[in-house]
């Protein structure tokens, strides 16, 4: 069982996560959502992830708005693949619930205080918020559980440069700051989140089932012409059952300097040369898809 804030970018696939999480309360109790400039502006992702609450019938579920830029430009990279609202554009319902007032990163750190080594962090969006947490209160770092993350590419190509992937290019000194902290950490990026493809006919089944899924593969669809990987979804399926996943310890470090390597991340891995307790992450590189999509469409239809 676990306790997590969900810190994200609404964004579909952020979405599918939220769904994922809230259709699996015996293993993930989703204390809070936090959101973050990414995907889209802060406004945008406050709003659709309470959007996706709703239209799951899960007011209960305190969001709360964090930091609308990065911690290095005053104008993040949006993404193109979301479509203008972020959702594909799907109609959706508007929130029945209004935002908390309180700040995203102050909730973080009253959260990891209030219940100490109990609190998974799972951003799936640029790491901002965490960061910025770690920075106003560092007595939170030996209190945070782990960090469970959907993003980077340690062994693979990158998606908006050739080494980057997107959450860690938009924030690469919030990365920095949050994966050198020395708190467990589980990464999951591109290395396994692009073997996590969904297609059409997986889509036309899980459509089927009742209205919430067909809203939600009405937004998959949208997106998965121009991405069809369930990246943010792998780091709440990792959570429910990390058998599916295969993965290689090593040591992670952030290239956060503007230019050709901004963003990349750059992992040593366990090695001769490289011993267990120099390691700082678990890096996924593999995940059982077949397995995944059942898990998935299975959970989904609970909702
Ligand atoms: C990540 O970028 C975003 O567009 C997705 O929501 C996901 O978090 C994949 O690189
Ligand atoms: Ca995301």
């Amino acid at each position: 069982h676990h306790k997590i804030i969900l810190d994200c970018d609404p964004g579909i696939d952020d979405a599918v996560a939220i769904l994922l999480a809230l259709a699996s309360p015996e293993e993930i109790e989703l204390v809070g959502i936090t959101t973050v400039a990414g995907n889209v502006p802060l406004e945008r992702t406050a709003y659709n992830a309470r959007r996706i609450c709703t239209l799951a019938g899960r007011e209960d579920i305190p969001v709360y708005a964090g930091c609308p830029r990065p911690m290095l430009e005053t104008e993040g990279l949006h993404s193109t693949v979301h479509g203008d609202d972020g959702l594909g554009s799907v109609k959706l319902p508007e929130p029945g619930f209004a935002l908390q007032a309180q700040h995203a990163v102050d909730f973080i750190i009253h959260s990891v205080h209030a219940e100490p080594g109990q609190i998974t962090l799972c951003p799936i969006g640029p790491m901002t918020n965490i960061a910025l947490a770690i920075i106003k209160d560092p007595s939170i770092v030996p209190k945070i559980k782990q960090i469970v993350f959907m993003g980077g590419a340690a062994f693979c190509q990158g998606n908006v440069s050739p080494v980057a992937e997107f959450n860690i290019f938009v924030d690469p000194l919030a990365a920095h700051v949050v994966l050198s902290a020395g708190i467990p950490q589980i990464m999951l990026g591109l290395d396994v989140t692009l073997q996590a493809k969904i297609d059409a006919a997986y889509l036309d089944e899980l459509q089927q089932v009742n209205s919430l899924l067909k809203t939600t593969t009405a937004m998959m669809r949208s997106y998965g012409a121009a991405d069809p990987c369930l990246h943010d979804p792998c780091a709440i399926a990792w959570l429910i059952d990390p058998s599916l996943f295969k993965g290689i310890r090593g040591n992670i470090s952030v290239s956060y300097q503007d230019g050709r390597h901004r963003g990349q991340t750059l992992v040593a891995v366990k090695s001769r040369h490289l011993e267990n307790d120099a390691t700082n992450i678990e890096v996924i590189t593999e995940v059982n898809n077949p397995l995944l999509l059942k898990m998935l469409s299975e959970r989904l239809s609970r909702l």
